[in-house]
């Protein structure tokens, strides 16, 4: 049966859909298969279960968001933009100051449907990594805040589907069902990129995913945000107020775990880091935190690409994504003269060598990236600190467990020492978590669903989404 819907009413939009049948009707037959997508491969066990959720509902930065009880399959999935800048222009590379396109130019449309493909991929692809994650929730506050990530994921799908359908006709629509069709993890039909295919099986994975490779979505909407072509520039613009959430979301739930952990091991007299007594406790372990960072850190720096690339080049020049804040940045925007200083590995050592910077787009947005990750240690190192704990978390070498780019397939410590391969392989369960680490994670993780309570492995929030008390029901379960 097919129910009828009204999409103005469905779709909160500011893009006039009511005055745009084509696409309307194109996004009223790609529907269904989300629907079925989302129920197929949404969080699994909750579907008919009342969830206190934000929707957003303009795009005003002082009011765009509503909190409300919905089930999740009848969430309203919105189409919106960031409001248009009159008299915008192309802020760099060949076609710099000239007006922003509102169609897509011809020349660039193969290269422009690509970046919203790969983008558009992501967004599923992180929803089905985190399917089952429910069943585990430390607390009503934790599970509320998984699924506002992953209806929010599935909007920017929309975003990213409303694109494609209106700028990029019959092959646009076939895009949009190809994102519907491939699966995360899958040996057939994977998602197109790594990190989205590797299982976000337990919550410290969940906070990891959220503060490292939701940071790497950051990254890449913003360089979008750039964009000359003005639907997609508008269309990230607007994804990334909510994205500010998915990694608030991983980085308060990291230092809550590390709250948790530290106030145990002053309890228990434990300074060593590596003692694992703590886990006879029910609190993740600082040496096993430290692994995981090492795993989450490395796959997502697989995720921005060679450091040197003619296809990012290719797109700087072309006006379709710029550098983050590229507003920011004191040169020429068009950069056909300069050079990029990059961390390359040559005759035997980690140097800097200075690159074309067209090229070296990549490089430099991954550096970019280390720094805005580097920025929660400081305050992770203090919770640590203050419980007089010897020893810091860090950031692991670049060249680190490496699957892409100049590092790729080298044997690196975390510390940057290059190493016989036997070696490294040897060390392996000391840097990364090994399968008896995962299991006891996994383990540990016992679902909470008692309004207030929280698991042992987590410390609670200082204060509630949308203000609510500690004892808010934010997942009615019954
Ligand atoms: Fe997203
Ligand atoms: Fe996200």
């Amino acid at each position: 049966m097919r129910i009828d819907v009204d999409y103005d009413d469905l779709i909160p939009n500011n893009v006039g859909l009511s005055d745009d049948p084509r696409v309307k009707k194109a996004l009223e037959k790609w529907h269904p298969g989300y629907i079925d997508w989302w129920k197929s491969m949404g969080p699994e066990g909750f579907q008919e279960k009342q969830v206190y959720l934000r929707t957003a509902v303009g795009v005003d930065p002082a009011g765009w968001a509503q909190f409300n009880y919905v089930t999740m399959p009848e969430y309203r999935w919105g189409i919106l933009l960031a409001p248009k800048e009159e008299g915008r222009t192309i802020g760099f590379g060949e076609h710099q100051g000239e007006p922003v396109w509102q169609e897509v130019p011809g020349e660039y449309r193969a290269m422009l449907r690509r970046l919203c493909v790969i983008q558009g991929d992501t967004e599923p692809a992180s929803v089905e990594q985190q399917r089952f994650l429910g069943q585990t929730a430390p607390s009503l506050y934790d599970m509320r805040n998984l699924f506002q990530v992953n209806v929010e994921e599935g909007r920017h799908l929309w975003a990213m589907i409303y694109l494609l359908q209106k700028y990029f006709g019959r092959d646009g629509r076939e895009e949009a069902e190809e994102l519907l069709r491939r699966r995360s993890g899958n040996v057939d039909k994977p998602r197109i990129l790594g990190a989205f295919n590797e299982e976000t099986p337990d919550w410290l994975s969940f906070f990891m995913f959220t503060y490292f490779t939701d940071r790497d979505g950051k990254m890449q909407l913003a360089s979008l945000a750039q964009s000359g072509f003005d639907p997609l520039s508008r269309t990230t613009r607007f994804m990334l107020m909510e994205e500010a959430h998915h990694m608030f979301v991983g980085e308060s739930g990291l230092t809550r775990v590390l709250e948790k952990t530290t106030s145990k091991m002053r309890e228990l007299g434990i300074q060593d880091p590596h003692d694992k007594r703590v886990r006879d406790h029910g609190v993740i372990d600082l040496g096993t935190f430290q692994k995981k960072i090492n795993f989450h850190y490395s796959v997502t720096l697989d995720l921005f690409g060679s450091e040197l690339s003619t296809n990012a080049a290719n797109s700087y020049n072309a006006g379709l994504k710029g550098r983050f804040q590229e507003e920011k940045i004191d040169d020429d925007h068009r950069l056909v003269d300069s050079t990029y200083a990059v961390l390359r590995y040559l005759d035997g050592e980690f140097k800097m060598s200075d690159e074309p910077a067209l090229t070296a787009l990549n490089g430099r947005l991954c550096d970019d990236y280390i720094v805005d990750a580097s920025k929660a240690f400081k305050r992770w190192n203090r919770v640590l600190s203050k419980a007089e704990i010897d020893f810091e978390l860090s950031l692991p070498h670049r060249a680190f467990h490496r699957n892409v780019g100049e590092f790729a397939g080298m044997s690196v410590t975390p510390e940057g020492v290059v190493i016989p391969e036997a070696d490294w392989l040897a060390n392996e369960s000391n840097w990364l978590p090994s399968d008896d680490d995962m299991q006891w994670i996994r383990s540990t993780m016992n679902q909470v669903v008692e309004p207030g309570e929280f698991a042992s492995w987590i410390a609670p929030p200082k204060t509630g989404i949308d203000n609510q008390p500690g004892e808010f029901e934010y997942v009615k379960l019954n």
